[in-house]
């Protein structure tokens, strides 16, 4: 505990690292294909009602957990109410994080495929059946695990540098080129012929899809999007300055995750139409869908459809490695701070068991793929438990916890620094009434209906 604490160096390199954590895999292919799914422009007006209502209100109770105390999500609750039951809430949301990284890190070793594939030519031959591609890649027992290990270790290799050297310099630089990367895409997309069906497909609203079952998915995903529930944010706050604005780094952040989801999803929606073809779900959309739109562009564009293959894999790959270093920190911070180890220590002692994990979850696929659990493979068990379930039990829990177990005055000193910030004071009440009632409420009540319909 004795180690001194380092600290982003200023509000730009905050909003990046966060927004670093919540821009990933969610953004590039859960959001496009769950706003085709769910009604188009109607879901997207939910999922920013959800945003501003529910996810702000709880990134913002992580932001006070994790700054006020300086702490890991562990040593945070320890501090907050110590000796309480807190601790083993406080547990799931240490644990989850690395569940979540060790499935993440086989999704991450396939982009990093999939860049060399595009940078050879592989999509753009016209020659090649692509759309196979992916199942046979992933069938494979080496090939997939010799990637997923490629990913562990370049993203251990950032966290090990600490969070200024580190997790502050990389989100600096790869962030605003990631925004570049996916804005050059999208206009290459929107340019295509026939692309304006794929753009009618995200922007016409269908308010007859909206019920129970759309608002509990645009919940999911807006958690899903910001990295809620899960004790990222309350690590990456406690490294924040007790000087910086909470409630404009939050919106920050939000607004960049906001922004990023709709660029790849008119990227991937216009692209997709334009090749003729019905958008897939899942990770077939990326990586089977894609390797195609490229691959039948490649006849009138030979020149630009590698290079554009390869900037969206790049652009993959970049977004998932700063969310993957975000989840790999709760982990390092947690061991490092509550068992007085050194970083590199911790750091070594996660990403083996990360990659441990991450080994059966890419195995998955190929040779263990009839070994299931409740009818699921490994992966897509963890995939369900973490996302649909240990994300809004964390969320829940962290409302909770600010909205009725601290004190109202220590959640007011944190979000407007003291009652210096004069436009937080002016809204406070109102976003504690959020933190207080409307979030716990509604995610209990989405929650459970989930499970039921
Ligand atoms: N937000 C990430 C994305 O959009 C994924 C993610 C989910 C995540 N939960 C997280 C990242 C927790 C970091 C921490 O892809």
């Amino acid at each position: 505990m004795a180690q001194s604490r380092e600290h982003f160096g200023n509000r730009f390199a905050v909003i990046m690292a966060m927004s670093g954590s919540a821009i990933g895999l969610g953004n590039i292919w859960r959001f496009p294909y769950l706003v085709g799914e769910y009604g188009g422009a109607a879901f997207v007006l939910v999922y920013v009602l959800c945003s501003l209502f529910l996810s702000l209100p709880i990134f913002l109770c992580e932001g006070v957990i994790g700054r006020s105390t300086g702490s890991n999500t562990f040593g945070a609750f320890s501090k907050l109410a110590p000796g309480s039951k807190w601790r083993w809430g406080a547990l799931l949301t240490v644990i989850t994080p690395l569940l979540i990284l060790s499935y993440y890190s086989v999704v991450g070793g396939w982009s990093v495929e999939y860049l060399v594939q595009s940078m050879t030519g592989a999509f753009t031959n016209p020659e090649a059946d692509v759309v196979p591609m992916f199942s046979n890649f992933t069938a494979k027992t080496w090939l997939p695990l010799v990637y997923h290990t490629i990913f562990v270790a370049i993203t251990g290799g950032i966290i090990v540098g600490g969070v200024q050297k580190g997790i502050e310099k990389f989100s600096n630089i790869s962030m605003p080129l990631l925004f570049a990367l996916m804005l050059v895409i999208m206009i290459y997309s929107l340019n295509l012929p026939g692309a304006s069906a794929g753009v009618e497909y995200l922007v016409k609203p269908d308010f007859s899809k909206i019920d129970a079952r759309t608002i509990a998915a645009a919940m999911g995903q807006s958690f899903y999007s910001l990295s809620l529930g899960v004790g990222t944010i309350v690590t990456y706050h406690s490294y924040v300055s007790k000087k910086e604005n909470l409630m404009t780094s939050g919106l920050g952040s939000a607004g960049f995750d906001l922004l990023f989801a709709l660029m790849s999803a008119f990227a991937v929606m216009s692209a997709v139409f334009a090749a003729g073809i019905q958008p897939g779900s899942g990770p077939g959309l990326i990586f089977e869908s894609l390797p195609y739109v490229f691959n039948s562009m490649s006849a009138t564009m030979p020149v630009l459809s590698p290079i554009m293959a390869s900037f969206f894999f790049l652009a993959v790959l970049i977004s998932a490695w700063t969310s993957a270093v975000s989840l790999g920190e709760v982990g390092v911070a947690y061991l490092s701070e509550e068992k007085n180890i050194s970083r590199k220590k911790a750091t070594l002692i996660v990403f083996v068991g990360v990659w441990l994990v991450g080994c059966f979850c890419s195995l998955s696929f190929g040779p263990l793929r009839g070994f299931k659990i409740a009818g699921s493979t490994v992966f897509e068990l963890l995939d369900m438990l973490c996302s649909d379930f240990f994300m809004a039990l964390g969320a829940l829990l962290f409302a909770i916890f600010v909205g009725w177990r601290m004190k109202r005055s220590d959640v007011h000193a944190e979000l407007t620094n003291g009652g210096t910030l004069r436009f937080n004071v002016k809204v406070f009440g109102f976003v504690y009434f959020l933190i207080r009632f409307i979030a716990p409420i509604a995610i209990a009540v989405i929650f459970i209906s989930g499970l039921i319909i």
